[in-house]
């Protein structure tokens, strides 16, 4: 992506010392989704990223990933599917557990929104340990569609996300604009 969008798009993410917890360095996006051209400017290269891999669906991870993912999904003429924590879908899921820090965590999709005919783009705001696009990735695995890539914001590369996803990518792209 050019440097121009590379810094406004940085321009408007927020770091929040010590959120949620002491240590922690918080991206908050919030002022990138306010700001009309910052935001469309995003929404415009993930949709050039969901052309560029061939993508039928997008995937948004649950909650960032949704506000990005679905004006995603709109710009690039695709359908929007969204990852939930477990518990908020009210159909036939499939669902996958994955391992937080401490304790886990377990993420759902309406198994019918997901064909063997699809190629699914996830779209999310932050890569961090990896852990919650892995699990996605599985989703869209056992559903018997194809994944056409992992699409984020921006990654934390010292969290080593990106080395942890390169088997459930098993070659497809990952971009962190
Ligand atoms: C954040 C972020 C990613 C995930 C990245 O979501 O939006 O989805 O964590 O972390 P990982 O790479 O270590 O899995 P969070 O779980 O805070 O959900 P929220 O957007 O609903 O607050």
């Amino acid at each position: 992506e050019t440097t121009d969008i590379t810094e406004l798009l940085l321009s408007r993410i927020r770091d929040v010392a010590d959120y949620p917890e002491p240590g922690v360095v918080f991206k908050d996006i919030t002022p990138l989704l306010a700001d009309p051209a910052a935001f469309t400017a995003l929404t415009e290269a993930l949709a050039e990223v969901a052309a560029r891999t061939g993508a039928t669906k997008i995937i948004g991870l649950e909650a960032r990933g949704f506000i990005l993912g679905a004006p995603v999904a709109v710009r690039a003429g695709l359908g929007f599917v969204p990852v939930r924590k477990a518990g908020k879908l009210p159909g036939a899921t499939l669902s996958q557990a994955y391992d937080l820090e401490y304790g886990s965590a377990e993420i759902e999709v309406h198994a019918e929104d997901l064909t063997a005919d699809d190629r699914v783009l996830v779209v999310d705001d932050v890569l961090a340990t990896g852990g919650t696009a892995e699990a996605s990735l599985e989703l869209i695995r056992r559903a018997g569609a194809q994944v056409a890539g992992l699409a984020v914001l921006m990654e934390l590369g010292f969290l080593g996300g990106r080395a942890r996803l390169e088997p459930a990518l098993a070659g497809a792209p990952l971009t962190a604009l």
